[in-house]
């Protein structure tokens, strides 16, 4: 796949199906275990991995529903896929869409999701709510194709 191909566009403007594997995912963060005044403890480190090998497949209309318990993991998995983890750790594993892999630095183009504590503007409609949110997140996009995607998701 090319750098500047757009492998979600393609899929979601034109509504034929489209399916996501992602493929042993892990996430470690690490962090030094004390501040930079105590010497001894700041070049000390400890790693915590806060996903382990974590793999789903699923293909367009399906609907998937990731379980667990608080600070389990769910919303640091939707982040990872969705390229919005810093680079605070380390990120393994492969997403693959209709059987290409992704970059990492495509993830953000083709996965989004609404967050836990979404703020929704109340005097919008769906679709406008769809748009506005569109033209923040797809910036590279043209009117028309955002105009298609939202029409797709509605
Ligand atoms: N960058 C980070 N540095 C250190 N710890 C982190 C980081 N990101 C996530 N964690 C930890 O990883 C765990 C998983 O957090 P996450 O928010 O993904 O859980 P969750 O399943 O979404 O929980 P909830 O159901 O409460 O929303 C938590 O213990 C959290 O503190
Ligand atoms: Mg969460």
């Amino acid at each position: 796949m090319d750098g500047g191909e757009d492998p979600c566009g393609e899929i979601s403007e034109n509504g034929s199906s489209c399916s996501i594997s992602v493929h042993s995912i892990s996430y470690t963060v690490s962090e030094r275990t004390g501040p930079w005044w105590d010497v001894q403890s700041y070049y000390k480190k400890w790693t915590r991995q806060i996903l382990r090998d974590v793999s789903f497949y699923m293909e367009s209309g399906q609907i998937m529903a990731i379980l667990g318990n608080s600070g389990s993991g769910k919303t640091t998995l939707l982040d990872a896929i969705s390229g919005r983890i810093g680079h605070k750790g380390t990120l393994l594993g492969e997403i693959y869409v209709n059987g290409s892999q992704l970059k990492k630095e495509q993830f953000k183009d083709c996965f989004s999701y609404v967050l836990q504590h979404d703020n929704l503007l109340p005097y919008l409609t769906v679709r406008e709510t769809l748009t506005y949110t569109a033209m923040l997140s797809l910036q590279r996009h043209s009117k028309e194709a955002i105009r298609k995607k939202v029409s797709v998701t509605v």
